[in-house]
């Protein structure tokens, strides 16, 4: 696979981990007079698609929105299909992963998914698990509520046995806890198909992240979008709560 890295210049300007909450499956088909469920399987595609993209563009993680811990109360066959596709995708996917070194990791309750699901999922993150370059992370039967939940009750069983202390805790130590632990910020939060919203996705991690929204329809989106969604945070000045001067001594002597 090719994954022409970017020249040593542009690296502060491509994103090191980008997000995407992927919506407009069902629009798409119904666009088309098509079943939803056809919109999800076009949108697999573009999985595939975005996948490399983020990797060729210089992107070193990758973390898709597939199923949220709300989706469950999508119509049951929907769910199932989903679920479905899902297991084929990860089927599919096995080899292609180990041989272009694409590391799979997960973010979410996974253990509630179907059990099929989470065979498949353990067989892929086992078999990739010592790639370092590019990770792919795929956030199923996810929320952020959920993980801050999960968050919680895990650190407070680490401080009862000692493993955490109570008094000096901070977000550093917190963060641990989080399904994230061990994986870099979103630099980029990336939404499909015009909708403006986070949707529980993210929320403590992307604090500092630049979002942008597109009304192109998940199924749709291609690796030009992408390429134009990094364009766009290349010209964003990230301040992390200090000033423009702070962050660009360049301006300041120009000033
Ligand atoms: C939102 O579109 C999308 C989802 C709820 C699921 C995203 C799933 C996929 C892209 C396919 C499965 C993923 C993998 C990794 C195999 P929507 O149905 O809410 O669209 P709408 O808002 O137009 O109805």
């Amino acid at each position: 696979m090719p994954s022409p890295s970017p020249a040593p210049a542009d690296r502060a300007s491509i994103p090191r981990h980008v997000a995407i909450i992927m919506d407009g499956n069902g629009r798409w088909a119904k666009q088309r007079g098509l079943p939803r469920i056809e919109g999800h399987r076009r949108g697999v595609e573009a999985v595939r698609t975005a996948t490399y993209a983020a990797r060729d563009l210089g992107v070193r993680t990758l973390t898709l929105y597939a199923f949220s811990a709300e989706n469950w109360s999508r119509p049951q066959d929907e769910v199932g299909a989903l679920m479905g596709l899902l297991e084929l995708y990860l089927r599919s996917e096995l080899k292609t992963f180990v041989r272009d070194r694409v590391r799979l990791q997960t973010i979410g309750r996974t253990a509630d998914l179907p059990d099929g699901v989470q065979r498949r999922l353990a067989e892929t993150i086992d078999a990739t698990r010592s790639f370092s370059d590019y990770t792919l992370v795929l956030a199923l039967n996810y929320g952020s509520r959920t993980e801050v939940v999960d968050a919680a009750r895990s650190y407070a069983s680490a401080v009862a046995m000692g493993r955490e202390k109570l008094n000096d805790s901070s977000w550093e130590a917190f963060s641990r806890h989080l399904y994230t632990a061990g994986m870099p910020d979103p630099d980029l939060v990336i939404r499909t198909s015009g909708e403006s919203r986070i949707s529980n996705f993210l929320l403590l991690q992307a604090a500092y992240a630049e979002f942008y929204f597109t009304p192109v329809l998940w199924p749709d989106f291609t690796k030009a979008d992408l390429a134009a969604a990094i364009a766009d945070y290349a010209r964003r000045e990230r301040r992390y709560g200090q000033t423009s001067e702070q962050v660009r001594p360049d301006a300041a002597a120009v000033k």
